[in-house]
């Protein structure tokens, strides 16, 4: 019993990395959603590279941060003229796949550095 436990336990973690790690969110209807896509291209790029500076990139992010964002300004919570009319009309699950989408997209945006014991430069330029 005690030998088998650690080939049940890696079958579960298996499990679960495949349950996390899939693309295929039900309820959405992909070749619809690209086409959906293609408004948000204007201003985030075709990959979620901003057009502009004034536009955010969303390539890369993290799944759960996109997920939240989008949902705020669907629901007003996050209060952006732009956005809050984007995001009108999307599903939770429509959501989650954009979310999925953007953040595989690799971004020309520097990696954060970890935040504990981060180094921060203050206004004189010196690091503390
Ligand atoms: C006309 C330009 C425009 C279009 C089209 C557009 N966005 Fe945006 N988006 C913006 C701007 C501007 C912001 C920053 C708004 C703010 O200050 O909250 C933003 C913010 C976001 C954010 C939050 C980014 C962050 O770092 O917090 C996400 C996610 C996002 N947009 C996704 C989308 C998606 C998905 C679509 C298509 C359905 C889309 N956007 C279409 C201009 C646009």
């Amino acid at each position: 019993m005690t030998a088998r436990r650690p080939a049940t336990l890696a079958l579960l973690l298996l499990g679960l990395l495949g349950a996390c790690s899939s693309d295929n969110t039900p309820d959405v209807d992909g070749q619809a959603l690209a086409g959906r896509r293609a408004a948000c291209a204007a201003c985030h790029g075709k990959t979620g590279i901003a057009q502009a500076p004034n536009f955010p990139t969303i390539a890369g992010q993290p799944t759960e941060y996109l997920v939240q964002a989008m949902t705020a300004y669907r629901e007003g919570r996050r209060d952006n003229a732009i956005m809050n009319g984007q995001m009108r009309g999307f599903t939770d699950a429509e959501i989650q796949a954009l979310a999925i989408y953007y953040h595989q997209q690799s971004s020309p945006l520097a990696r954060m550095p970890e935040h504990a014991g981060a180094r921060v430069d203050n206004d004189q330029g010196v690091t503390q």
